[in-house]
């Protein structure tokens, strides 16, 4: 599968398979970690303890079954750490989607007292993904949430400015972009082309609004093959 294919197919998957990762999964995972701490500087730690961080009280019923999960941390003092994390986790997530296994990003439903990473001095962890073996067929309970949380999904012209006029290129990175986790399904992020670059705009301040911009970045990258982003 390539990553294309990845960010067509997948969709957040809440019950796994109660098992630990095989350690072929584990090690290939590292690798994808390895390869993108050292490029983003970010910290990110395969955890595996989600029975603690994933408990039925913890996540409100929502999740079963995790056992692994991505915790993903970095420089406090980083103004644009959020956008950070969203765009190298969302590029984790498609690789791991790659590799047959379901995820899901959270922001919110878990318990962060049990998602001990050991932080440094002035590090802050932002969120996890919870990752695992899943069933093929989606049962009911994965399509019980879906219809809870997904309200229809924002189409390309909603999500710019002037599409129609736009170059092909930015149509195509737009096409991935609908296709983008935001958290809640808000898909807060409005791209716009104009002869200078690709500028983007949020509608809403909340720091998990910025971690849906970077994934909304990563994807309009991956459909269109033009960098706009820059995180140097
Ligand atoms: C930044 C972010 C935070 C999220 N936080 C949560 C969460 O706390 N709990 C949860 O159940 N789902 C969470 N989600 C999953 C979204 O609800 C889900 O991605 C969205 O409804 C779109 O569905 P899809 O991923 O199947 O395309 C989060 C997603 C993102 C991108």
């Amino acid at each position: 599968m390539t990553l294309f294919e990845a960010a067509k197919i997948r969709i957040s998957r809440r019950t796994y398979i109660p098992e630990l990762l095989s350690d072929e999964k584990k090690s290939a995972l590292q690798k994808i970690i390895d390869g993108i701490c050292e490029r983003s500087g970010l910290r990110i730690i395969l955890m595996e303890n989600g029975e603690d961080c994933f408990s039925l009280m913890k996540s409100y019923g929502m999740f079963s079954g995790v056992k692994s999960y991505f915790a993903l941390a970095g420089r406090a003092d980083d103004e644009r750490l959020h956008e950070k994390v969203g765009y190298y986790g969302e590029e984790l997530v498609l690789e791991a989607t790659r590799l047959g296994l379901g995820t899901c990003w959270v922001a919110g439903s878990y318990d962060k007292a049990s998602t001990d990473i050991g932080l440094a001095d002035g590090e802050a962890l932002v969120c996890v993904i919870s990752v695992g073996e899943i069933k093929e067929a989606e049962n009911l309970k994965e399509k019980f949430i879906s219809g809870i949380i997904k309200t229809k999904r924002k189409t390309a012209s909603q999500m710019s400015k002037n599409l129609d006029s736009s170059p092909e290129w930015f149509k195509k990175g737009m096409d991935f972009v609908v296709n983008a986790p935001s958290a809640r399904n808000m898909q807060p992020v409005v791209f716009e082309y104009t002869p200078d670059g690709v500028g983007t705009e949020l509608l809403g301040s909340y720091s998990v609004n910025r971690i849906d911009l970077g994934i909304a970045e990563y994807h309009f990258e991956l459909g269109s093959g033009k960098r706009i982003t820059d995180f140097n």
